[in-house]
């Protein structure tokens, strides 16, 4: 198979935690991307009504955890919290309120599917050292401008455990991704730390907790933005502490973002995302 990575950015990759890649996809898979995505926000976002069961009352955090908890299988809209004034009434447009769309994308919309399942990135994750590659999660994430909000320092391998450790971020700037409008940040090296906490979902599969190994946080000197024009792939250990700032700007920054683990890992039923009617795929599928 043609290499994806050069020698140095593959030796970047494991001696940094992650390896940034500009025109990894085209613009015109971005934008195709973007605009798919606008429609299905369109399609799939709840009515002003529906959405503010998540924000209102005391049954709200039950009801949302359960609309997440459940969504690892299908085409589901999460709000930006900031996205509600303060009687719980959306500010704008239900679609442009939106965080993100999630969590399986890429298995049941035919042009996510595309963009995901591609020889190059098959290439390229076997390049990186996975084995058996496949795609367990995706991601629309907006960062609206002026609303989109902060992501906290964290790893993925926190949400998305396996045994061992085996999940990579591919992550796609589908807008030009900078300081101004919240673009990544991320620790050189810093996937060297000992994975601190673990996301697990109680027994009834009510609610998720956290399991803490370690409750120092991560250290935040040396993080480093990670600007990228439209097109850039960043690809992300899943033991890499990483963050992104709130969108203060007024400039959309939409991404698209697979998780990916190896099918040799262990998957525990207590992980938060779980698949019941669907099967993964690998990106040459
Ligand atoms: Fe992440």
């Amino acid at each position: 198979m043609t290499p994806v990575l050069t020698d140095a950015q593959l030796s970047k990759f494991h001696t940094d935690g992650f390896v940034v890649l500009p025109k990894f996809a085209s613009e015109e898979a971005c934008l195709a991307l973007r605009e798919r995505a606008m429609h299905l926000a369109k399609e799939y976002v709840p009515s002003p009504e529906q959405a503010t069961i998540f924000t209102a009352d005391s049954n709200a955090k039950h009801a949302a955890d359960e609309y997440f908890l459940s969504s690892g299988d299908k085409i589901r809209c999460f709000f930006e919290k900031d996205a509600f004034d303060a009687n719980g009434t959306l500010r704008d447009e239900a679609h442009l309120c939106l965080n993100k769309l999630g969590h399986a994308m890429h298995d049941l919309d035919p042009q996510f599917s595309a963009f995901s399942h591609t020889e190059k990135l098959g290439a390229l994750a076997e390049q990186i050292g996975m084995s058996s590659p496949r795609l367990l999660q995706s991601m629309y994430i907006f960062k609206q401008p002026r609303i989109g909000g902060e992501v906290n320092c964290h790893t993925d391998h926190t949400f998305l455990w396996t045994d061992p450790q085996s999940v990579v971020g591919f992550w796609f700037a589908i807008d030009d991704a900078t300081t101004e409008n919240g673009c990544m940040w991320a620790l050189p090296g810093g996937h060297n730390i000992p994975v601190k906490s673990r996301s697990r979902v109680n027994a009834d599969r009510s609610a998720s907790y956290m399991e803490v190994f370690d409750d120092s946080p991560y250290p935040t000197e040396g993080l480093v933005p990670l600007e990228a024009e439209r097109g850039t792939l960043v690809l992300l250990n899943g033991t890499l502490p990483h963050l992104s700032g709130p969108n203060t700007s007024d400039k959309p920054r939409h991404a698209y973002t697979i998780h990916a683990i190896d099918a040799q890992a262990h998957y525990p039923a207590d992980n938060w995302l779980q698949r019941p009617n669907l099967v993964m795929s690998g990106f040459n599928d």
